[in-house]
């Protein structure tokens, strides 16, 4: 099985920023977990702070992977780009989050993305991609 887990913007900070929000772990450092724990699972990792960068991934995602992790950050909340992107794309889709996002403001309640994906898991921190993974190998 092939996973693309797609991180959008401040993502790459994840450690580092707001820590009581999203954790002290670094996500380099959590995916070298994710990859020994799932060995037999090939993931590809991709983060950009760009918008235009995230869609030409999901799109390439599209072409290559059996099933998407996407974590889009702030762009869940914006992008029709990002929604359209993944509306395009015929493999599943999870979208994940670190922090629950209806304990949070309220324009973090809205997301542009989740109408087409398979379903979204979050306010688990990093575990959340944990979860998404879980459910794609027990398809
Ligand atoms: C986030 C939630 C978003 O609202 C925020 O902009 C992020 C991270 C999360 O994983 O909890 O950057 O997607």
């Amino acid at each position: 099985m092939n996973i693309w887990i797609i991180n959008g913007p401040n993502l790459n900070l994840t450690g580092k920023r707001q820590p009581s929000v999203y954790g002290n772990r670094s996500f380099d450092d959590y995916m070298e977990e994710l990859r020994k724990r799932y060995a037999p699972i090939t993931f590809h990792y991709y983060q950009s702070n760009i918008e235009g960068e995230l869609i030409s991934a999901i799109q390439l995602a599209g072409e290559d992977a059996d099933a998407i992790i996407l974590n889009a950050g702030a762009y869940t909340h914006t992008s029709l780009g990002i929604a359209d992107a993944v509306q395009a794309v015929s493999c599943p889709v999870i979208e994940v989050h670190l922090s629950n996002l209806f304990s949070r403001e309220d324009y973090r309640h809205r997301s542009y993305i989740a109408p087409f994906t398979k379903g979204i898991i979050m306010g688990f921190g990093l575990d959340s991609y944990r979860l998404a993974v879980e459910n794609l190998v027990g398809r």
